[in-house]
């Protein structure tokens, strides 16, 4: 019931008040972030975390100027890999090998299968893999903002282009994806602060087969 609470509280804030959040509530929304599961464990993106004041107003005018990317206390980037290559998938098996401390044949094989298919697929289409492998660790993220008290306005109103040369990410493999602004609210300047929460009916969502 806790977590359905806190997810009742969360919404997407509009206007956020430029308070500060302590960093220990930071890291553990970041590790909320690292424990999501991905697609193969390859964990294919990474997370910029934004506390530079200067860097967020320059990121606000290609966020559609939403205030809170200026009005927010830590601007979370989170930015997946450009394409699958064998280093890529070499370094998550390998660290996985070095964790447990032993080699698998099924994982070994498992990794040649990757190997041989990633790597050789379009750019685009496993930036679109990527992509959605960073989504999992930003909605773990939102949940666990929601859990610590703070708000958060999960956002892809940006131009991914501007954002990527902005912080120079195209040059490190990486794309932006979707940002996760976090603060606190300022509800007397937020029109949606005081509104219902919509969602549509659970019959309208979700089919049971016996
Ligand atoms: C992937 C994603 C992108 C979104 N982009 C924006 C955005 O750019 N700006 C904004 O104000 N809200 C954005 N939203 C917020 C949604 O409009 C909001 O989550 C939805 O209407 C449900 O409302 P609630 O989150 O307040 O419960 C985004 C939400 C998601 C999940």
């Amino acid at each position: 019931m806790e977590l359905l609470d806190k997810l009742n509280w969360r919404y997407a804030a509009k206007a956020m008040n430029g308070e500060k959040v302590a960093e220990d509530k930071i890291e553990r929304i970041l590790e909320a972030a690292r424990l999501a599961p991905t697609s193969s464990g390859l964990q294919p993106f990474e997370i910029i975390v934004i506390k530079n004041q200067e860097l967020k107003d320059k990121i606000k005018p290609v966020a559609w100027n939403q205030s809170v990317i200026s009005d927010c206390s830590h601007l979370l980037v989170f930015a997946a890999w450009d394409t699958y290559t064998a280093d890529r998938i070499n370094y998550m098996f390998d660290l996985t090998n070095d964790i447990r401390g032993f080699k698998n044949e099924g994982w070994e094989n498992y990794r040649q299968m990757l190997l041989n298919s990633y790597p050789q697929k379009d750019a685009e289409e496993n930036f679109n893999h990527t992509a959605k492998q960073a989504y999992i660790a930003f909605s773990q993220a939102l949940a666990a903002a929601a859990f610590e008290g703070v708000d958060a306005t999960p956002m892809e109103g940006f131009d991914p282009a501007a954002v990527d040369e902005i912080l120079g990410l195209r040059e490190k493999g990486l794309r932006s994806a979707v940002l996760l602004p976090l603060g606190y609210r300022k509800d007397d300047a937020d029109w949606l602060s005081n509104l219902v929460k919509v969602r549509k009916p659970m019959e309208d969502l979700v089919t049971v087969i016996d």
